[in-house]
């Protein structure tokens, strides 16, 4: 055990983690574009913050959340999302006393147990945003087309985005009780997870995989057959904005995401190049959540994208993640003399601003220059006795594939300059 990993967990492994790093810099450049700032919250909380804000009778916190006691007897869970996290902070400081919309991001890990397979993990990744204090269907349109616009940065193609309204409070009682009326009759031929969701949550019965169910609950009413004037009104105008700017979706009205604490616009997002689970990102409206953990009446909206299955995407669809240069320089040496004079360099180099390594493993040259090319540096010098008895070094250019004398002295002025050309 102790030299494997816990289930569903990975490690991102250097080689790896350059996807990540692309990810995350094309996340902070269209987060800057969009307006939105970066928050952190704690990788826990309090229990009680998910069992009101996602719901108790969700998946996620009924059989998914790892939930354990402290030392000083409090209910303590690890995230397994953060949009409950970003709404209890935005109560705790006050956060509505500043001007409105309040729009953050969010990257990190999130923690559900879930049965591991590929796309699934039980400790995984996402990219999120969340704008609170505004109920205006351009935030929403905002906020959709942020998430498309990312994914079409990073290169992908071929996705769906699915789009639905599941109504507000005032809409949600008709819906749940013409939705009761229509599965009523066919209450006990629903799987057991059905049946129990038919009193707690029917409208998840419209979610449900399951072959029977989903033939039952065909022709059942949907939430867009159920809006209010005004849940009307706003969809059509989301609609509208994503027609403006040629955002493309499907309007999937049996689209209602697993988490409870959604109204209005939902959405997500598949890609259905990458196995059982589709989902690479999905979001929606919250107007009540800010009120349930202890704020004022406020609407928010979000989405939250998962890292690892964007990156599954990017790979089944061959997008190449332009490489990082691992070094700018490699000093290959001959001799301790030169070993010495190279050490010196490496800290010339680096205080300059340049990436800078040299071979600790006793290798001949040959196999230094062998390791520098695999090293994918930019330059090799080349130190031996020699050189260091001339005061130079030589410097190979591993683009060009030429060479040249550089006398010590000169040597950073001469790749400074041609580093950053
Ligand atoms: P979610 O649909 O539960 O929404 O998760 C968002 C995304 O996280 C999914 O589309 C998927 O890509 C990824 N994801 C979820 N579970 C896993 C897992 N076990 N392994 C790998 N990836 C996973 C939320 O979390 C909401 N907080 C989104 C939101 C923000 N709504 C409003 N604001």
């Amino acid at each position: 055990m102790l030299t494997v990993g816990p289930k569903g967990t990975n490690d991102i492994l250097p080689g790896e983690i350059e996807k990540w790093h692309y990810i995350e810099k094309t996340v902070r450049e269209i987060c800057r574009e969009y307006g939105y700032s970066e928050i952190r919250t704690p990788v826990f909380e309090h229990t009680e913050l998910f069992l009101r804000g996602v719901g108790d009778t969700t998946d996620v916190v009924e059989k998914e959340m790892y939930t354990f006691e402290d030392k000083g007897k409090r209910s303590i869970s690890l995230r397994p999302e953060q949009t409950a996290a970003v709404v209890r902070a935005y109560v705790e400081h006050k956060l509505y006393a500043q001007p409105q919309p309040f729009k953050v991001f969010y990257i990190g890990p999130m923690f559900r147990y879930a049965n591991v397979q590929a796309g699934r993990y039980r400790q995984f990744h996402q990219f999120g945003v969340e704008v609170l204090g505004s109920k205006d269907p351009a935030v929403d349109a905002e906020v959709i087309t942020m998430a498309m616009d990312f994914y079409g940065r990073l290169g992908l193609r071929g996705l769906e985005l699915h789009i639905n309204s599941v109504g507000c409070p005032k809409c949600r009682p008709v819906h749940r009780q013409r939705l009761h009326d229509f599965l009523n009759p066919n209450l006990h031929k629903l799987c057991g997870l059905c049946q129990s969701r038919f009193s707690r949550n029917p409208m998840r019965i419209l979610d449900c995989k399951v072959g029977k169910c989903q033939e039952l609950s065909k022709d059942a009413p949907t939430t867009t057959d159920c809006l209010c004037e005004e849940c009307a009104a706003d969809f059509e105008k989301v609609k509208k904005y994503l027609d403006d700017v040629g955002v493309q979706y499907v309007v999937n009205n049996r689209l209602v995401r697993g988490l409870d604490y959604y109204t209005n616009t939902a959405f997500e997002i598949m890609a259905s190049d990458i196995g059982a689970q589709s989902s690479i990102g999905g979001g929606g409206r919250y107007d009540g959540l800010i009120e349930e953990v202890g704020g004022p009446p406020t609407p928010g909206i979000g989405f939250a994208l998962g890292t690892e299955r964007i990156i599954a995407a990017m790979e089944r669809q061959g997008l190449e993640i332009p490489a990082e240069r691992r070094s700018d320089v490699f000093i290959a040496t001959l001799g301790e003399q030169a070993r010495e004079e190279a050490f010196k360099l490496l800290y010339v180099f680096r205080r300059a601003g340049l990436s800078a390594e040299m071979d600790f493993m006793g290798r001949g040259l040959k196999a230094q220059m062998k390791y520098a090319h695999k090293f994918n540096s930019r330059y090799t010098l080349i130190l031996g006795e020699e050189e260091l008895a001339k005061g130079t070094a030589v410097v190979r250019d591993m683009i060009a594939g030429t060479q040249q004398d550089v006398s010590l002295g000169d040597l950073l002025a001469h790749l400074t300059i041609d580093i950053n050309q």
